[in-house]
């Protein structure tokens, strides 16, 4: 939250599983095309939230299996834990909070006594939320009654139900919505309250995140029947929620075209990259480009053809050097000579590349060093590297792109060894 030192342009609140995340797209579409888009076009000057109902460590193990982007602030376990960072710093003042009134004793000695609750999993209780499975058809009364028995014994709690099988019970001050009002209090305190916000979900316990002011909302198309319900009798009207007519993270594409919150073409959409020419220096543009034509050449994707490749030699300095994570190093140009070698290599497979976090900081009137982390996901198996790039606008003009000076890469922590021999950029 302290990199931005002013306003963010744009924070995105996301859910994450049947929004961000499409369960039933084993390619990840619309999650990379949203990413290509974040990192080449707000990541710099905007704010990215995710906001779900998984623990901690069911949201790490999400970021395992799925190409997630890292975000700003992370509100886990609906709402009741909010972190900052890379590190996951917790608002500490967020947990005193929600201690008022709470007391999780009582709500196990109360829930114990219907038999129609099944407790999930022991990584989802967590200190200020309490979750179990009860089916549709008994939800509403188990709710009704139990809230009352709790009222009755003191505590001031919120009851959610999502996904039609999930019943979470929070304190009243927590859930989804009241941690991104606490956010956007806490922004506004230093001057930084986002120029806009885009709250995005599927599910009931995403309701709230609408009812927050002055922000924007879209529930995807393939939302849940609990959340529909809750718009057709609450928002219905409301010109600043809309029901997306695309599924997930595309829903969220669609969103920032509707409500005009800024460029909302993912590179993914663009078929030859080659045309997408700009008319200023753009770092952070270049190596989302670069990376997804990698992905294209080793998918098989763009024609092995050689103009490719020297178009690709004609912006890297013939002085350029790649340090390869291994500890190697080679000539750019060398390293764009073996790119033939390699073209649709992964062509059976379900290959992707994407790059999280692209950060460039100009170090001099024509020269930027970008730094992000790079990965690559074969199947199941994610590697990562992070990256520094080096680029120079020296004797070249916009359209014809900045030229790429060094690249250094470092393996993240896990990357594990046998999969790390074909990796070229
Ligand atoms: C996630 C959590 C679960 C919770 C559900 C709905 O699936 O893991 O504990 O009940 O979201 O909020
Ligand atoms: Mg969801």
């Amino acid at each position: 939250m302290d990199r931005l030192s002013s306003s963010p342009r744009l924070m995105i609140v996301s859910d994450l599983d049947h929004t961000m995340v499409d369960h039933h797209d084993p390619e990840n579409l619309s999650i990379l095309r949203f990413n290509a888009l974040w990192e080449a076009k707000y990541r710099q000057d905007s704010l990215l939230v995710f906001s779900t109902g998984r623990s901690p460590t069911l949201y790490k193990q999400l970021r395992r299996e799925k190409p997630m982007l890292t975000p700003d602030i992370t509100i886990m376990s609906v709402g009741t834990e909010i972190t900052y960072g890379n590190d996951m710093v917790q608002d500490e003042g967020w947990i005193e909070f929600l201690n008022q009134k709470w007391d999780k004793q009582i709500v196990s000695e109360e829930t114990s006594k219907f038999s129609e609750l099944t407790m999930q999993s022991e990584t989802e209780q967590r200190r200020h939320k309490a979750s179990f499975y009860v089916k549709k058809e008994n939800a509403q009364e188990v709710m009704k009654t139990l809230s009352e028995r709790l009222a009755k014994r003191g505590l001031d709690i919120k009851i959610i139900y999502s996904g039609g099988m999930d019943l979470d019970i929070l304190p009243k001050g927590a859930g989804k919505g009241q941690a991104l009002a606490y956010l956007h209090k806490k922004l506004k305190e230093k001057g930084k309250l986002p120029k806009n916000t885009l709250a995005c979900g599927d599910s009931g316990n995403d309701a709230e995140l609408f009812t927050i002011p002055d922000v924007h909302g879209v529930i995807v198309k393939n939302a849940q029947e609990e959340l529909l319900q809750w718009h057709a009798e609450n928002a219905k009207n409301n010109p600043k929620i809309i029901h997306a007519n695309e599924r997930c993270a595309a829903g969220i594409i669609e969103a920032i075209g509707h409500f005009k919150l800024g460029p909302n073409i993912s590179s993914r959409d663009v078929t030859d990259l080659s045309d997408a020419k700009l008319d200023h220096f753009d770092p952070a543009y270049e190596v989302v480009k670069f990376f997804l034509f990698y992905e294209r050449w080793r998918r098989a994707e763009v024609e092995n053809h050689e103009v490719y490749l020297s178009n690709l030699k004609s912006v890297c300095s013939p002085s350029g050097v790649f340090v390869h994570p291994l500890g190697v190093h080679q000539s750019l140009h060398v390293c764009i000579d073996k790119l033939k070698d390699c073209c649709g290599d992964k062509k059976e497979e379900q290959y992707r590349v994407w790059v999280d976090q692209v950060f460039p900081s100009q170090i001099d009137s024509d020269t930027w060093l970008v730094k992000f982390q790079k990965w690559e996901q074969t199947g199941q198996e994610q590697q990562g590297c992070l990256t520094t790039v080096v680029v120079s606008s020296k004797g070249v003009k916009p359209t014809e792109g900045l030229t790429w000076l060094h690249v250094h890469q470092t393996w993240m922590e896990g990357t594990t060894k046998n999969s790390r021999n074909d990796w070229f950029f």
